[in-house]
């Protein structure tokens, strides 16, 4: 069976640069494996998506479709890591499908 695909375009805040991000769902397993394929960033995902580590922090500023709900684990990190900021979450979290689609996210 073959899955079905759709574009996605998400607009990327990182320091002064704005940067468009193509990618399709299926292409990458989360938010944060797109962005640290596509972007550098230094010392970001350094658990590489086991939700731990904190350091793949995003904060979604603008989206058309509601992004996926917090899980368990990603809410009790984000509290340890003192994160109240509700539109503040971890990318690796994050799968990448359509909810994410003409998204505008800032790296924190
Ligand atoms: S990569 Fe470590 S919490 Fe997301």
């Amino acid at each position: 069976m073959k899955l079905k695909t759709k574009d996605i375009c998400i607009k990327v805040l990182t320091g002064d640069e704005e940067l468009q991000l193509q990618t399709y769902t299926h292409e990458y397993r989360n938010l944060m494996m797109l962005l640290f394929d596509k972007i550098y960033l230094e010392d970001f995902g350094e658990c590489k998506g086991m939700g731990k580590c904190c350091t793949c922090m995003i904060e979604i500023i603008e989206s058309e479709s509601e992004i996926s709900s917090l899980g368990r684990n990603e809410e009790a990190n984000m509290q340890k890591a003192g994160v109240v900021n509700s539109k503040q979450r971890l990318s690796c979290q994050i799968l990448v499908s359509e909810e994410l689609h003409n998204a505008t996210i800032k790296i924190i």
